[in-house]
């Protein structure tokens, strides 16, 4: 029998529920038909497994795992074997805990230092996060493990990523937020994908045909089968002729009807769902090898490593090591260990190595910088702030500056705290708490060596740093961050990640400064192409770091450049020769850029990366080839990706402002005569700032209108409608009370996930709400609300939702345990009383402030 076979034998109340998760980790079993559930987990860089039984509301809960750098640090390796070794040692994590598909990697581009989730996210230029990402991904699938490469697609921000649309013309799209997801689907093949909450010019990713029926799976080939993100769905049967085969998790039912009655009624076609069957059937059919068994063969012993905790713990190390990033080193670094040094800060007793939200994994192990650094020589440690506080303790200061101008050097470990940055929420800034910034120029005032190590998932400012000695970018490395920090310290280590994003001087200078995170219903992507270091590059801006910049203990030289042209690609070859005086690695970049092109485009842009390890003296050749696509640009007008006839640079550096070599390719080939756009249309982005561009010019790169970005006074309250956009209703501020105090009286707010908690229940659209609830708030419950906020039948709805009084309300929206399974799945921590919510409430609005007040000090002071 094959899987066509088995789909025909399936009822239709079979199918729709294949098509929906059997709760918040597996996929559905049918025993009628011997097919078993597979099991989903989150990642990336880590297996956050949440055991069957037990409380799940709890992320400690989780089964215990090696935390591996987060993505931001990966990808900073730039080194494609190592993401692939990685890939390999969580498929092996993955098939001793019985997980089937790990959720990850994540590779949405850093479209602003402020995006919460950066740290999960790999690069903000789209070569370098499909090159790691691809590589992890055939790491983890040979061994027989999928992935699911998220959030597909332009998924940007935290703020409002349940709702938002990213207005974004489709040849920035093409070439900035699909590329990575193309290269992936292209040269690993995952076995899923999952899209993203958000819409996309006004469809959302869940039920977008052009995104996943067109263009991932027509044009890309992808076969493997697409999954919701968690909640993501809004009209379920639109869902399944867009191409979205699997909702997860389970809407307790809800949808399976909806699919169901569709069907019947003849809205949707029975064969679509067949498609998303099968597609699901097939994965299940690798993993299980259920079909064997069913066609009476022998099934497939599948191998189960032992998980070996050390043994990983070692390997998380060597990868934290390659991705760290030298920013600065005026000579402080490495440290001798025969000279006195003191750590200042707690990151260097309790290291910040990962973020928060579902990505964050209970580990086994981790050793701080503090206790790592006993095996060198014994470090003096002074506490110099709070790291989960903003607030500057004089006293702490104090000390730190003492103790610091009787050492040789201070290494200050720095970082952002937890609440800083997280799934579920936007940095407000860019900056490290004031504490820190104060520290570190009072210190480095008395110690001409001063060394800062950074703990953070995102770029932030340094308005301290031409009075330090060395700055290293520690990223969150980690659960062996500290050990890692310590090995580049006292250069057992030679430093060798590179920056796979720019760091800007200040927030004000980033490309998409007016328009993050947008408005209530969408975010103007208008800056298009010119992202990271296209944008700083084209209008030719200062940055603090560029992007590829990475410093070593040894110097290294470029020579030979050869290009030999081929049709519309070419292959460059080029020398690297260590110079100095230790091993160590260089990452060889390769940038391509048209000389007088007719479409505008950035000056240059990566298209190939080699990192190499050289002796001392050692010199080796580099062969780099660059086919059609590294020279093409994505030409909406023929709806392809066309290469412009003439001359291109190529740049071969060790930064993208460090280039080494410089030299042309030339092509002959006719000249397409395509409508595209010309400079008269298009100044700003031709020649002038995309960071600012008037309505006309994007609605030319648009070609159509810019959509509204506010709801208008009087429209209606849709399924869709956020319990934000109902705060300004006149029943709308009774019924959000209600949904709160459910949260609040349940202590579903705790010290960790409060900005989480709040922002998802302020940004959830009514639908999700439904089916994240549980099942507890129904779909009539739901659609009351939204006719009592359109003044319908106020006095029927009034009573159908018991709105007299909030105990009938909350009792009537669910109750508790409906909200707390939900948040529990999305990885709350459910404790303690009302009491300490409202306080952690008041403690956030006073942190929040006192952050505001503090930044405007700080650039008044700059
Ligand atoms: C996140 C996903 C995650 C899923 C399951 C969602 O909120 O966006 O990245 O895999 O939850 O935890």
């Amino acid at each position: 029998m094959t899987i066509k076979e088995l789909v025909a034998q399936m009822t239709l109340e079979e199918k729709a529920k294949l098509a929906g998760g059997a709760d918040a980790w597996h996929t559905a079993a049918i025993e009628r038909l011997g097919i078993p559930r597979i099991t989903v987990s989150d990642g990336p860089h880590g297996l956050r497994k949440v055991d069957d039984s037990g409380d799940i509301a709890d992320l400690r809960k989780s089964r215990q795992a090696v935390c591996f750098p987060a993505g931001v640090c990966v990808a900073s390796t730039f080194n494609r074997d190592l993401a692939y070794h990685m890939g390999q040692l969580l498929g092996d994590e993955c098939l001793a805990e019985d997980v089937d598909v790990i959720l990850g990697p994540a590779i949405n581009i850093k479209r602003s230092p402020l995006c919460g989730r950066n740290f999960e996210y790999m690069s903000e230029d789209p070569y370098v996060a499909g090159q790691i990402a691809a590589s992890y991904v055939k790491g983890v699938q040979s061994k027989g493990v999928g992935v699911s490469v998220k959030h597909f697609a332009a998924n940007n921000q935290e703020k409002r990523r349940m709702t938002v649309s990213a207005v974004v013309d489709e040849r920035t799209l093409r070439e900035i937020y699909l590329s990575a997801f193309e290269e992936v689907v292209k040269a690993a093949h995952p076995d899923t994908l999952m899209c993203s909450y958000n819409k996309i010019n006004g469809v959302y990713s869940s039920e977008n045909p052009w995104l996943l029926n067109k263009v991932l799976r027509d044009e890309w080939g992808f076969e493997g089968f697409v999954m919701s993100d968690w909640g993501a769905v809004n009209d379920r049967p639109s869902g399944v002729a867009a191409g979205l085969d699997l909702e997860m998790p389970t809407s307790n039912g809800i949808n399976e009807e909806k699919i169901i009655e569709a069907v019947e009624e003849g809205r949707l076609k029975e064969e679509l769902l067949d498609i998303a069957v099968e597609h699901i059937l097939n994965k299940v059919d690798r993993y299980t090898g259920f079909m064997a068994k069913l066609n009476g063969a022998a099934p497939v012993q599948k191998e189960k490593p032992v998980f070996d905790y050390v043994a990983d713990h070692k390997e998380a190390r060597k990868i934290a090591r390659e991705g760290m990033v030298l920013l600065k080193n005026d000579g402080a670094l490495p440290l001798d260990k025969d000279k006195r040094i003191l750590f200042i800060g707690e990151f260097a007793k309790t290291p910040r190595y990962q973020g928060g939200g579902s990505s964050h994994i209970n580990p086994t192990r981790v050793i701080s910088a503090l206790s790592a650094s006993t095996r060198h020589t014994l470090v003096e440690y002074t506490k110099g702030f709070s790291s989960t506080k903003d607030i500057v303790e004089d006293d702490l200061i104090e000390d730190a500056v003492n103790k610091a101008a009787d050492a040789d050097v201070a290494v200050i470990f720095a970082g952002l705290p937890d609440s800083f940055e997280s799934e579920g929420y936007d940095r407000e800034h860019m900056r490290l708490p004031q504490c820190q910034n104060r520290l570190i120029r009072e210190v480095a005032k008395v110690q001409p060596n001063t060394v800062v190590v950074l703990h953070n998932g995102s770029p932030v400012s340094m308005p301290w740093i031409g009075n330090v000695n060395a700055v290293l970018e520690a990223y969150l490395a980690g659960e062996a961050s500290g050990e890692a920090v310590v090995d580049i310290l006292f250069g057992v280590t030679n430093p060798s990640g590179k920056l796979a994003e720019t760091f800007p001087v200040s927030i004000k200078d980033t490309p998409c400064y007016d328009n993050f995170p947008g408005n209530r219903l969408t975010v103007e992507y208008r800056e298009g192409l010119f992202v990271g270091y296209r944008y700083y590059d084209h209008v030719d801006m200062n940055v603090l770091f560029p992007f590829g910049h990475g410093l070593s203990y040894t110097t290294f030289n470029y020579s030979g450049l050869n290009i030999t042209s081929g049709d519309k690609c070419a292959t460059i070859s080029f020398k690297i020769k260590n110079t100095g005086s230790r091993a160590g690695a260089e990452v060889a970049q390769v940038y391509v850029g048209k000389t007088g092109s007719k479409v505008f485009r950035p000056l240059r842009e990566l298209k190939g990366f080699e990192k190499v390890f050289l002796q001392p003296g050692e010199e080796k050749e580099i062969t780099i080839q660059l086919d059609e696509r590294a020279f093409s640009y994505y030409c909406v007008g023929a709806h392809k990706w066309c290469v412009e006839p003439g001359a291109y640079t190529i740049s071969v550096g060790s930064s993208s402002r460090d280039i080494r070599l410089r030299g042309d390719v030339w092509f002959n080939h006719e000249e397409y005569d395509i409508w595209q756009y010309t400079r008269d249309e298009l100044p700003s982005y031709y020649f002038g700032d995309p960071s600012s561009v008037s309505d006309s010019e994007f609605e030319k790169l648009l070609c159509g209108p810019i959509p509204e970005s506010v709801r208008r006074e009087g429209d209606p309250f849709t399924l869709c409608s956020t319990v934000e956009d109902a705060r300004s209703n006149k029943w709308g501020a009774r019924v959000i009370k209600a949904i709160e105090l459910v949260g609040k009286s349940k202590g579903l707010l705790s010290h960790d996930n409060n900005g989480m908690f709040i922002a998802m229940i302020n940004e959830m659209p009514f639908h999700s709400v439904v089916c994240m609830s549980g099942g507890k708030i129904t779909m009539d419950t739901a659609e009351a609300i939204v006719s009592l906020l359109n003044g319908e039948n106020v006095g029927e709805n009034l009573k159908l939702l018991g709105l007299s009084g909030v105990d009938a309300i909350t009792s009537k929206i669910g109750g508790v345990e409906g909200i707390k399974s939900k948040m529990g799945d999305m990885m709350c921590h459910v404790k303690d009383t009302a009491d300490k919510a409202k306080k952690d409430i008041v403690k956030i609005k006073e942190k929040r402030a006192a952050a505001r007040r503090a930044d405007e000090e700080e650039e008044d002071e700059e």
